[in-house]
């Protein structure tokens, strides 16, 4: 049995862990390790591996090769319930003809748990989930999210040294999904419990985090904060998965240092930021987020002198807290540029068919190798 001190955190890593279906490799020698007390997020899309990686963890699945530690203990041969784990999933799986609280105090009957310190416990733990008075309904009475909240209840009553979760949002509407992603990362940290929540939303992967983990493929591509993870993705592969980009192609024309200039095919030179492996001559692809990009009418004074490229906008998509322009811009092609709608107003009128400017930090815009297949292997 896995020990827990009531209280304290444990922590899980995962050493070269392997495990294939058949002939279909699932997982490819992941490698992490989790700090007691941090929520960790597997973040990728469809049939990445991030499921068969929980699975794991939680004992429901057995892997080929590599080591599983829960604290100090190695738990490879541990059964689920010896794991001291709770898990959540996408599908609440509460039991229908049960009410809330015996739903909740599941999990600490079949541990022997009874009467009063068990009736103490349950209330705790629907408290704790903001269900206090909600015990006596049955699920069937309650909406998706709060039977969510008592799956999460049922999960945490049983003091889990581990929580692991698995998609368990996706099937709730996005307000709630937000309102949620913030609840789950709040009592996550008042309970104070180490967890793996599993996602291919990378919004939800970024809001409740304390370090994503981008899965490719059944291998680790990248792990960081959510703002390592989206300001410095080291491959075109993360970049793309961790939200929208302009992408520029051109050619690499001076290089060597971080900072470095490139030829793009539409004819301009633009400064970017290379990675470390990338020279002179190398074909890239150069992507900027819309948010990096600054827009602003021909005649005001530019933030970033020497790299103001002029533009015409030919569409602006309002959103309400912000606008999307579509800028064509000579020599480099069309550009996004996200402008918030915040007050006092940064830039005059920028109206379609206007003149302007565009440009961005050097920083901001990170020049990947085009086609690299290294880029996708690289952990
Ligand atoms: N029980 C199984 N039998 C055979 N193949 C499986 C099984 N479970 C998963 N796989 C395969 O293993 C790979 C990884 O699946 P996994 O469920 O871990 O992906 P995932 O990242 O959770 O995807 P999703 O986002 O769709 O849930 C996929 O190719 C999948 O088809
Ligand atoms: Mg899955």
């Amino acid at each position: 049995m896995v020990d827990q001190i009531r209280g304290e955190p444990v922590g899980v890593e995962l050493t070269r862990v392997a495990k294939s279906y058949g002939a279909v490799p699932a997982v490819r020698g992941v490698s992490l390790a989790i700090e007691p007390g941090e929520i960790v997020s597997l973040l990728g899309p469809s049939g990445c591996g991030k499921t068969t990686t929980l699975r794991i963890v939680a004992g429901l699945e057995r892997p080929d090769a590599g080591e599983i530690r829960i604290g100090r203990a190695l738990v490879n041969t541990l059964p689920p319930w010896k794991r001291n784990i709770g898990m959540v999933f996408q599908s609440y799986a509460l039991f229908p003809h049960m009410t809330v609280a015996e739903n909740v105090a599941f999990g600490l009957r079949m541990r022997g748990v009874a009467g009063a310190t068990m009736d103490q416990e349950v209330a705790a733990a629907l408290a704790q989930v903001r269900l206090g008075g909600f015990g006596e309904r049955r699920p069937s009475e309650l909406s998706g999210g709060q039977r969510q909240r008592v799956a999460l209840a049922r999960a945490i009553v049983t003091r889990p040294s581990v929580l692991l979760l698995d998609e368990p949002l996706a099937a709730l509407d996005r307000q709630l999904r937000e309102s949620m992603q913030i609840e789950i990362r709040e009592i996550q940290r008042a309970v104070g419990i180490t967890a793996i929540f599993v996602t291919h939303d990378q919004e939800e992967a970024l809001t409740l985090s304390d370090r994503v983990v981008v899965m490719e493929d059944g291998r680790i591509v990248q792990s960081g904060t959510p703002a390592e993870i989206y300001e410095r993705p080291r491959t075109r592969f993360v970049s793309d998965f961790v939200g929208f980009s302009n992408v520029l192609d051109g050619r690499v024309a001076e290089g060597g240092r971080e900072l470095g200039t490139v030829t793009l095919t539409a004819g301009r030179l633009v400064p970017v930021s290379l990675a470390p492996d990338i020279a002179p001559g190398d074909e890239v692809d150069v992507v900027v987020r819309p948010e990096k990009v600054w827009v602003a009418a021909a005649h005001e004074a530019v933030p970033t002198a020497g790299h103001a490229f002029p533009g015409t906008i030919t569409h602006s998509v309002y959103m309400g807290a912000l606008t999307y322009h579509h800028v064509a811009v000579e020599g480099v092609g069309r550009v996004v540029a996200m402008v918030p709608n915040v007050e006092p107003a940064t830039s005059g009128t920028l109206a379609v068919g206007s003149a302007v400017l565009v440009g961005w930090r050097p920083e901001s815009a990170l020049a990947f190798r085009r086609n690299d297949p290294g880029a996708r292997a690289a952990s």
